[in-house]
């Protein structure tokens, strides 16, 4: 019998950033494209999708904290928005992904048993979609944490600022921890590369975070089927 190898030792677990989703630069053909990905490999792998808030959020959470909300009151309105991006994603997608993006971690788990892909936006307040994705990926045991996000891997530092920034190909959950410790400040649309809580829940768990290029689809491609792909791996 055929060893078991972690490209198919379990479902995959993706979370695309919202700043990937919509970038106002060619979204129409790049959503088109990431559907059929997902559609495509959601028929030989058990896949579930975050999408995040993204620059949307971040303008509803900036205008929602000038009125004064609380915090909980802010991750509420960026859980509106993850969701809102979900439905337009799904949409897309098609069956069997539910129009309605689930709204809890244990309604994902038995959508995915109805079919695949399933894609769903935020849960509750306190995290992010990259935490919902994390707890997820724990509850399936997952072969792995695919994060798509708008840089191609971990850097010693913020390559977006620095031009002297390293790609740091291979990182271990002791350093990447500490990473989005110092960094994460944690108030409503705050983030570092991946949340607190996902951090913790994958290292703790012993599930694999793959990090890459989320506009880049044929790594992103290759990392959701446990294929050698350009970016860095968590392990
Ligand atoms: P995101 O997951 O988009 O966070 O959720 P982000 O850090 O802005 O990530 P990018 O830029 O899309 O990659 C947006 C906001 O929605 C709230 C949080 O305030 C978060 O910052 N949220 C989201 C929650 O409170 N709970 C969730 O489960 C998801």
């Amino acid at each position: 019998m055929p060893r078991r190898t972690s490209s198919t030792a379990g479902p995959v677990v993706v979370s695309i950033g919202g700043s990937v989703l919509l970038t106002g630069d060619g979204d129409r053909e790049y959503l088109i494209a990431l559907a059929d990905l997902l559609r495509g490999i959601g028929r030989s792998v058990r896949l579930v999708v975050t999408t995040g808030g993204g620059r949307t959020a971040r303008e509803y959470i900036r205008i929602g904290r000038g009125l004064g909300l609380t915090e909980v009151e802010l991750d509420e309105i960026g859980i509106e928005v993850t969701r809102l991006h979900a439905r337009l994603l799904a949409a897309r997608v098609g069956p069997p992904a539910p129009p309605h993006p689930p709204g809890t971690i244990a309604e994902a788990v038995h959508e995915l048993a109805r079919g695949s892909p399933v894609i769903l936006g935020g849960t509750e307040p306190g995290h992010t979609t990259d935490g919902v994705a994390a707890l997820l990926a724990a509850r399936l045991r997952a072969a792995r944490l695919v994060n798509a996000t708008d840089v191609n891997g971990v850097y010693d530092r913020d390559p977006r600022t620095d031009p002297k920034a390293v790609r740091l190909d291979r990182v271990t959950w002791s350093e990447f921890r500490s990473m989005v410790h110092a960094l994460a400040s944690g108030g409503a649309g705050q983030n570092f590369l991946f949340d607190r809580l996902g951090a913790d829940t994958l290292a703790r768990a012993g599930i694999p975070l793959w990090i890459v290029h989320g506009r880049d689809l044929a790594n992103l491609d290759a990392a959701i089927r446990g294929l050698p792909f350009d970016g860095s791996r968590v392990e």
